[in-house]
């Protein structure tokens, strides 16, 4: 397992950049629960985010790519609206105990 942060360092609603051996991932809380995902959407296959640790619309509630706009389901992934709609970002698998977040394998 990979120490990813401090479960602190992720708030409810928000999202944050990662970077495990090379490969680029974030992560997002909701309603308590952190999801992890891949950083490559699947429009163009290049990161989602301009600005670092931005990853949600204004709503805090949908994940966002900055490119083209689309909008992806926090708990799943699942692109809901936009150019990639039905596909679906690489959910990598998350742990979170009393140390904080991790990268399972
Ligand atoms: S690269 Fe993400 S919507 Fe086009």
């Amino acid at each position: 397992m990979h120490f990813l942060c401090p479960s602190t360092a992720l708030a409810e609603g928000h999202s944050r950049a990662f970077s495990v051996d090379g490969i680029d991932l974030f992560g997002v809380r909701r309603q308590g629960q952190v999801y992890l995902y891949r950083n490559r959407c699947p429009h163009r296959g290049i990161p989602l985010n301009w600005a670092q640790d931005a990853f949600l619309d204004d709503s805090a509630s949908l994940i966002h790519c900055a490119h083209h706009g689309a909008l992806f389901l926090m708990e799943s992934g699942e692109c809901v609206a936009g150019p990639c709609e039905g596909e679906t970002l690489q959910a990598l698998d998350c742990h979170e105990d009393s140390q904080g977040i991790w990268l399972r394998g």
